[in-house]
């Protein structure tokens, strides 16, 4: 495709944010817009399939999101199970993993049973990732792995990046090499903080349903255009892409 950028990141990862907003603006309920980024969603998911986004990741409700009224936590929960149910034929016959950055334990049984039932039949897709984080919390899963370290007997000077990352919800995957934010909100808000420790960040004032396959082509030429360092000069880095 002659308008697709260059340099891809292997690993995209959304905080899918203004839903709310975007329902106000137009006179709409918040159920409404949530109704709307969920179509948004799946767009996204197929056009990062089609360009070849191996990992894509979408902050879909995070621990603190439990705290907002519960009339609108079930409706997130009804749309997420009603997704699910959609989207399964289409992720297989995609060939898209399926998975979840979170613990499942606190959903009740009927998203879980639904969570349980996607993963277990795109377990073989091979050909993209699609985490969703829920009931996720950057710092709780930073506390998860410790936790998980201390209980297997883990001696401290064995306690490696590699050996601590195989214990987060993305055991296995690249870090993100893209954050991006819709919405307005510069702020990380819990998201996948260890795994974006050199993640390039993109936000964009528009609200997350309005973010259609030409607002990801900006953020993706935006990313294209950078120059990713990690702690070396710019010279030296442009010699470790050549
Ligand atoms: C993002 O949209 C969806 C979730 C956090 C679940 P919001 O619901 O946060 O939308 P705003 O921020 O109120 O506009
Ligand atoms: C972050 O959005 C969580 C999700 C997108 C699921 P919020 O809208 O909840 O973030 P804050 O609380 O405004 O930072
Ligand atoms: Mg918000």
């Amino acid at each position: 495709m002659s308008d697709t950028p260059q340099a891809l990141p292997r690993h995209l990862a959304v905080i899918m944010d203004g839903n709310g907003r975007w329902a106000k603006a137009r006179g709409l309920s918040r159920s409404e817009g949530h109704r709307a980024g969920t179509e948004t969603a799946k767009r996204l998911v197929t056009r990062c399939r089609e360009l070849g986004i191996a990992h894509l990741t979408l902050y879909t409700f995070s621990k603190e999101n439990w705290k907002r009224p519960q009339d609108e936590v079930r409706t997130l929960f009804d749309l997420l199970v009603r997704f699910l149910g959609n989207e399964l034929a289409s992720l297989v016959e995609q060939d898209i993993r399926f998975n979840v950055l979170g613990e499942l334990e606190d959903f009740p049984f009927a998203v879980r049973q639904a969570l349980s039932h996607v993963l277990k039949k795109t377990a073989h897709c091979r050909s993209m990732t699609l985490n969703l984080a829920l009931n996720y919390s950057g710092r709780a899963e930073i506390l998860r792995a410790c936790r998980r370290l201390v209980e297997q007997g883990v001696k401290p000077a064995d306690i490696t990046e590699e050996r601590f990352s195989a214990e987060l919800f993305t055991a296995g995957q690249p870090d993100p090499d893209l954050v991006v934010r819709t919405s307005g909100e510069l702020r990380i808000s819990n998201y996948l903080l260890w795994q974006s420790a050199y993640a390039e960040y993109y936000f964009t004032d528009v609200y997350w349903p309005d973010f259609d396959a030409d607002e990801l082509d900006k953020a993706l030429a935006a990313y294209a255009g950078r120059q990713r360092r990690f702690g070396l000069t710019g010279e030296q880095a442009l010699q470790a892409g050549d």
